[in-house]
This record gives C-alpha cells, structure tokens and sequence, in this order.
C-alpha cells in the first residue's frame, strides 16, 4: 500500500480507489498495445491501420505517461490485469476470425471494436482526471487530462473513418 501523506489530501478517502483503476488503467494499456497490433494487421484500409499504428505509438506514450503519474504520487508504477480491456480484445478476436473472409465487413468490425475500447478508456481516463482534480493532485490531473484528449481524438477518428470508407456503400 501506498504512503501518502493524506493528512493534508483533500478528498483522502478517494485514494485507494485512484490508485486501483491507475493500476488497473496501465495494465489495460499494455494489454492493448497486443491487440493493437492484431487490430493493424487485420485492417484492410490504409487509413484505418495507419489510425492503428498510430494509436500504438500513442499509447506507448500513454504508458509512459502513466508511470510519471505513478512517480508524481511517490510511487512505483505498477499494473494489473485488467479484465475488462482483456473481454474487449478477445471480443475484437473474434470479430477478426469470424469475417477475415469478408474484407468489406473486417474493417468495420475493427472500427466497432476499437471504439468500444476508446469508450472504456475515456470512462476510465474521465474518472481519474476527476479524482485527480478533487484531490489536488495538479500534476497527475494534467497528465491524464492530455491522454484523456488523445483517446478522444481516436474516436473521433474512427468515427470519421467509419464514415468515410468502412460503412459506406457506395449504391446505397
Ligand atoms: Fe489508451
């Protein structure tokens, strides 16, 4: 367990649970840094693997990141599983296997895929920044409000892509 001065934290009763989804939030980001790299495998479109490749780097930073957060609070980053983000890639795992054989359904399943990890995240990130904020910690609250803005860029990217290219018919 960690030791804080929590005497002088405002909001000190929120810290275990701030601590708990940051080890929960970093173990979910290096979980998908492997489904990541399936998802730009299997992507048909240019755009949408270079979104992926994209989002890789991003959330190497991401992790990186993370542990400045960790350091900011006076402690060592450390992970856990995180079973949510681990049903949502082997979500994204069967959408792969099921439709490799249909190219023009693949892309976007990954993009419906890959959005409901954005989501996870962005409820995540949002509930951290929250506790940072209330319990003052300035330095964390910044570092995860920018990654917070980084996984709301990718879904709206995916959004436009979705829009663009992989749900779009051009006969309809
Ligand atoms: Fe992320």
């Amino acid at each position: 367990m960690a030791k804080m001065k929590e005497g002088n934290m405002p909001n000190a009763h929120l810290h275990e649970l701030f601590v708990d989804e940051l080890k929960d939030i970093l173990g979910a980001e290096r979980q998908l840094l492997k489904g990541l790299k399936k998802m730009a495998a299997s992507a048909g479109s240019e755009k949408l693997r270079t979104a992926f490749e994209t989002h890789y780097q991003q959330t190497e930073g991401q992790i990186e990141r993370l542990r400045a957060v960790f350091e900011s609070l006076g402690m060592t980053a450390r992970g856990k599983k995180c079973k949510a983000m681990e049903g949502l890639l082997a979500e994204a795992d069967e959408l792969i296997e099921e439709f490799q054989d249909s190219p023009e359904v693949l892309d976007a399943a990954l993009i419906a895929a890959a959005q409901k990890v954005e989501h996870y995240e962005i409820a995540s990130y949002g509930c951290v920044v929250t506790y940072a904020s209330l319990m003052e910690h300035t330095e964390a609250k910044e570092l995860l409000g920018q990654t917070l803005a980084e996984e709301k860029e990718t879904d709206e990217l995916l959004t436009e892509i979705a829009m663009s290219e992989a749900n779009v018919s051009e006969t309809a």
